[in-house]
C-alpha cells in the first residue's frame, strides 16, 4: 500500500517534468520518536503507520536529476534532438536568478514547494482512497528533521504526511469557507481576492474523505476523478517498484 501511495506522488506532473520531489519514508518506532520530537512533539508522528516526510532539491533542473528525466524521456520516445532543445531551454530558464526565470520570486524555493505539495497532495488523495487517514504538518524545524533523517543540506523539507487508521473518534469537521471567499473575482477590470480567516483545529489525523459539505464540482467532474484515481491505481499493478527516492536515502 505504501508503495502505491508513494507511487501516485512520483506519477504527479511537473514543470518540464523535473520532478524535484524527494520523500524520505520513516516508519521504525525510533525514528518516528525522534522525528516527533523535531515535529514539535505532535504525537501523530509516532502514532502514524508511516510519515513521509516530503522534500524538495534545487538541483532536479540540473547534473544527474536532469540526465536521468531526459534519459527517461528518451525510453519514452523523445528525439535526441528533442532532449537537446529540452536541455538547453531548463538550463537557460534555471541557470537565471529566481525572479527573472518564470517569474519565480523572491527564490526558487518557491519552485521547490509548488511541485512537492502536487506530490503532497496526490499521495494524500491516494492514501485516503486506498482507506487510509492522513495527517498534513508543517509544524516541525527543518533543521532538526534533516539532522534526524541525515538529510542533505542541498535538500528542503517542505511538509510531513503522516499516514495510519484513525483510532478512536475524529474530531469535528471544519467546514471549506463559501467558494466568495478565496476565489479571485474580477469585476470591471479589477481583481480582488476574498478571503477569510480559518480557525484551525489541531486534530490527531485529518479524513478528507468525509467532506460532505464540499462540492468539487458537478457529479461529471467527480466520475472524472474517480476513473482517474482508479486508473491511478490500475497503473499500480504494473508498477509497484520503487517508492523512495534515492536522492534522499
Ligand atoms: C500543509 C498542511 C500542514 C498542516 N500542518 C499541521 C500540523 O502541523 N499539525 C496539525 O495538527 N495539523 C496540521 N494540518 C491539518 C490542518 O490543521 C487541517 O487540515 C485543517 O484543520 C482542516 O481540517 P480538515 O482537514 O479535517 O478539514 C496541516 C494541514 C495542511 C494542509
Amino acid at each position: 500500500m505504501l508503495s502505491a501511495i508513494l507511487r501516485a506522488g512520483l506519477e504527479s506532473p511537473s514543470g518540464y517534468n523535473l520532478q524535484p520531489w524527494r520523500f524520505v519514508v520513516v516508519r521504525s518506532a525510533e525514528q518516528k520518536r525522534r522525528l516527533r520530537e523535531a515535529a514539535m512533539g505532535q504525537s501523530k508522528v509516532e502514532e502514524a503507520g508511516a510519515v513521509i516526510v516530503c522534500c524538495g532539491d534545487p538541483n532536479a533542473p540540473r547534473g544527474t536529476n536532469l540526465d536521468e528525466v531526459l534519459a527517461e524521456a528518451a525510453k519514452h520516445g523523445f528525439s535526441k534532438e528533442q532532449n537537446r532543445k529540452v536541455r538547453e531551454i531548463i538550463t537557460g530558464v534555471f541557470s537565471k536568478p529566481a525572479g527573472n526565470a518564470m517569474g519565480v520570486a523572491p527564490d526558487w524555493v518557491v519552485w521547490i514547494d509548488r511541485h512537492v505539495m502536487i506530490a503532497f497532495t496526490t499521495m494524500i488523495w491516494m492514501a485516503e482512497v486506498l482507506g487510509y487517514d492522513t495527517a498534513p504538518m508543517e509544524g516541525f524545524f527543518e533543521d532538526k528533521v534533516k539532522s534526524v533523517l541525515e538529510i542533505p543540506d542541498s535538500i528542503r523539507v517542505v511538509a510531513l504526511l503522516g499516514i495510519g487508521r484513525l483510532k478512536g473518534a475524529d474530531k469535528r469537521m471544519q467546514a471549506a469557507t463559501p467558494c466568495a471567499a478565496s476565489v479571485l473575482r474580477r469585476r470591471g477590470g479589477k481583481a480582488s481576492i476574498y478571503k477569510c480567516g480559518r480557525i484551525a483545529l489541531q486534530s490527531p489525523i485529518t479524513r478528507m474523505s468525509r467532506r460532505p459539505n464540499v462540492h468539487y464540482g458537478s457529479l461529471a467532474d467527480i466520475e472524472v476523478c474517480i476513473i482517474n484515481v482508479c486508473f491511478a491505481l490500475l497503473k499500480q499493478t504494473f508498477f509497484n517498484t520503487v517508492f523512495m527516492s534515492a536522492k534522499c536515502q
